[in-house]
């Protein structure tokens, strides 16, 4: 019996990702909360001839807490996504808050859950759900994930088209590490499992960018309906499966993920050798197990123009997470 909820499962990646989940046969309860229209996404779904059990939950009568009650897995696309000309930071006001709330009610209701944050900036909203559940001394940094498949997804896809083959594009696997926005994301493609075609400095480049800001493609190309829903859908139904397979006793799933380094003090510990500096959150390759994250992965041999990219985004990263500290309302 494996429980799932999702938080903010009316929206736009909500609906779909709800979907998707309900499609998983790992999945025997779905649990779908939002602050509207909660119950039609529910009924809906629940005409799906697929195992999982579906309700629907408002925040009347303690919903929020009922929603989540002996969940094993959390995943959240609550919040405001970006319009045009927004960055993801520009989203931390409104929804540091939002997802404050949220964290103080699993904190309460299934504090031994997995959980998945997609809620924008992701690079801040995961270190707020730390702070919150430390707060309520539960906090183990082995369940905490920031989502950021997405960018693993578009690599994937990207470098399949330079080869000119999008059937390519599922076998594709490029480590994405740092963080989750703009230059804090930095692609691997040097470990690509398939070489890229020979590509000049500035075709490199250019992919590299279009790996980074791949999700303004969408927020420009939606003219201010949204950012990225369906594509985003996918990556975190992607990585909620690899999840609902550990904890199901599956061994050697690894995947990236923005997590806190306390999850494994001994990787840590080689990361910031190779990082030279020590930080309290970075996405990188992190082995799942039964009870959360085995092992995060070292670096391994990377490429001079990767290094590059790394020490761009560690000031941002560094500031991201500082700027949870700073805050006093949380
Ligand atoms: P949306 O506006 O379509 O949906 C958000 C949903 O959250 C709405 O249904 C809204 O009612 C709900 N919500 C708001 N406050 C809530 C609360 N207190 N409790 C529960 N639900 C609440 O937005 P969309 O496009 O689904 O994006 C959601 C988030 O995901 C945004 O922060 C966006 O930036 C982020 N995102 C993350 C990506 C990633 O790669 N990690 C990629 C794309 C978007």
């Amino acid at each position: 019996m494996t429980k799932a909820v999702v938080l903010g499962a009316a929206g736009g990646i909500g609906q779909p990702l709800a979907l998707l989940l309900k499609s998983n046969a790992l999945v025997s309860e779905l649990s779908l909360f939002d602050i509207v229209n909660t119950p039609g996404v529910a009924a809906d779904l629940s005409h799906i001839a697929t195992p999982a059990k579906v309700t629907g939950y408002l925040p009347a009568n303690d919903g929020l807490l009922a929603a989540l009650k002996d969940a094993d897995l959390v995943v959240i696309p609550a919040g405001v996504p970006r319009k045009p000309g927004m960055t993801r930071d520009d989203l931390f006001k409104i929804n540091a808050g939002i997802i404050r709330d949220l964290a103080t009610g699993i904190a309460t209701a299934c504090p031994t859950a997995f959980i998945l944050v997609i809620s924008n900036p992701v690079n801040s909203t995961v270190p707020i759900v730390a702070e919150v559940l430390k707060k309520h001394g539960v906090f183990d940094p082995k369940k905490l994930f920031g989502v950021t498949t997405l960018d693993v997804v578009r690599a994937s896809t990207f470098v399949s088209e330079l080869h000119g083959d999008l059937g390519l594009a599922p076998s594709v696997v490029v480590p994405v590490i740092g963080g989750h926005s703009g230059v804090t994301i930095v692609p691997l493609l040097s470990q690509a499992s398939h070489p890229l075609p020979s590509l000049s400095p500035e075709d490199l480049a250019a992919l590299i960018k279009r790996i980074q800001f791949g999700g303004d493609e969408v927020v420009k190309a939606k003219d201010g309906a949204g950012s990225a829903t369906l594509s985003m859908a996918y990556a975190g139904a992607e990585f909620a499966a690899k999840v609902l397979r550990a904890i199901k006793g599956e061994k050697g799933i690894v995947a990236p993920s923005y997590v806190n380094l306390a999850a494994d003090p001994a990787g840590a510990k080689v990361l910031a050798g190779e990082l030279g500096r020590e930080l309290e959150y970075f996405s990188a390759p992190v082995e799942l197990g039964a009870a959360g994250i085995i092992k995060i992965n070292a670096l391994g041999n990377i490429t001079a123009g990767e290094k590059e990219l790394v020490n761009a985004a560690l000031d941002e990263l560094a500031d991201n997470i500082e700027k949870v500290r700073l805050s006093t309302d949380l």
